[in-house]
């Protein structure tokens, strides 16, 4: 029996306050002209409460995702969070995101691609469920890049946003859904964009945080003329090897990065009607991994999307990476039934509870075993360390 992997379900949440481009001018030397002209940003979403991270952001989307495709948390076999801004090094975001899910059947794992993640992640998904590794995989796409701009440097602070995005894709039997992907890498840019400390490199000091090191560095005209080649070229080579010309495709749905480099590499040089070319960064401006899925979830509610369908997914970033995916939209899942939206809603508290508790469990553990280990082995390597000590000193 042959498997598809389709697009189930789809959700996006972006935080509450906006930044506009006037409150930029107003910390930077820049204007809402230079960045509209230059960028086709008007404003950003932007994280502004100490309890608000990437895995909160996440979490959002992700439960959004699971209402349209009517599952509950513990269908999913496997959640990808591709990220640039995780909450932390390790661990994952994606552990952290499963926990609040309470997808306790679920794998997890980050995945760094910076914003060609989503669609990198796509692709990690469609070849589990394709293989049969799993049934339902949750991708998401969320950052909190906010948190690692340098707001004095007008180069980079104007470009970003904050804002999460997830898909769920289902193993299904109709043929449809995830045909092709071409996913890239050229590590020769890797200078280009980049936070250069923080990292088993360049390990956080007074002096790297004195540097500004943990600032996102980018050489902004590099990347743009990387981004007009390989966004035409990715687009080409994914609707070529699903059998495809660019007449098929109904919908493209570019990395919202930048309105120049969509023009320039898409509409111009593949001429792609504009029309159907999705944009919608003027109102979140660049949120990385999150723009895809950001992007897909309004253009599905828009009704830019109709089964059958063909969409292409293209986008690039630091690494350098590229990617690009086409899927056919399949038909949407059937509305929920209330008593089942109700029972999920009470899933997520309950979930909580029950992670507390494991914490709590493992911490009266780990106090009990501690104090029973450390009245024998303890006491050994004290015993020892204190006679070297005698030693040395004699
Ligand atoms: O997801 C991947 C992330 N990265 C990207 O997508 C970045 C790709 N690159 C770009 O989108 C564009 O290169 C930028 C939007 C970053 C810059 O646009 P540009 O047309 O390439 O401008 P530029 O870097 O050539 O700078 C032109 C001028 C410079 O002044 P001088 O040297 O000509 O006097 C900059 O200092 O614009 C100045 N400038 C600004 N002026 C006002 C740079 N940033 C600003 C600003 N406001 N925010």
């Amino acid at each position: 029996m042959a498997r598809y992997s389709h697009i189930v379900g789809w959700g996006m949440y972006v935080p509450e306050r906006v930044v506009t481009n006037d409150d930029l001018a107003k910390i930077v030397d820049t204007s809402d002209e230079w960045i509209r002209t230059r960028t086709g940003i008007r404003e950003r979403h932007i994280v502004d409460k100490p309890n608000e991270s990437t895995s909160t952001l996440a979490v959002r989307a992700a439960r959004a995702a699971l209402d349209k495709a009517g599952l509950p948390p513990s269908a999913l076999d496997m959640i990808i969070v591709a990220t640039s801004s995780p909450d932390h090094l390790f661990p994952a975001t994606a552990c952290i995101v499963q926990d609040a899910l309470g997808a306790t059947r679920a794998g997890a794992y980050d995945l760094s691609a910076a914003c060609s993640g989503f669609v990198y992640g796509m692709a990690m998904a469609h070849g589990l469920i394709v293989s049969g590794q799993a049934d339902t995989v949750m991708v998401i796409g969320a950052e909190t890049l906010s948190r690692l701009v340098d707001w004095s440097d007008r180069n980079t602070c104007v470009l970003f946003g904050d804002g999460a995005g997830a898909i769920i894709m289902q193993a299904r039997e109709e043929p449809g859904g995830f045909l092709a992907s071409v996913l890239g890498a050229d590590g020769s840019g890797a200078n280009l964009l980049t936070l250069p400390a923080g990292g088993s490199k360049l390990p956080a000091s007074v002096e790297t945080v004195r540097n500004g090191d943990h600032y996102i560095k980018m050489d902004g005209r590099a990347v743009f003329r990387f981004a007009t080649r390989v966004m035409a070229e990715a687009t080409r080579e994914v609707v070529e090897k699903a059998g495809l010309t660019l007449d098929d495709v109904e919908l493209i749905i570019p990395h919202q990065a930048n309105t120049r480099i969509i023009d320039s590499s898409v509409i111009k040089q593949l001429k792609f009607p504009k029309e159907r070319v999705f944009v919608n960064l003027d109102r979140y401006g660049n949120t990385s991994t999150a723009s895809i899925p950001i992007a897909l979830t309004e253009a599905v509610e828009q009704g830019r999307l109709n089964p059958g369908d063909h969409v292409v997914f293209v986008g690039f970033g630091a690494g350098l990476t590229w990617a690009a995916a086409l899927i056919q939209w399949g038909m949407p899942a059937p509305p929920l039934p209330t008593w089942k939206r109700w029972w999920y809603r009470f899933w997520y508290p309950w979930s909580r509870l029950l992670s507390a508790y494991r914490r709590l469990r493992r911490r009266v553990f780990a106090a009990w075993l501690g104090t029973k280990e450390r009245s024998q082995e303890e006491l050994e390597s004290l015993r020892e360390r204190t006679r070297r000590g005698t030693e040395d000193r004699s």
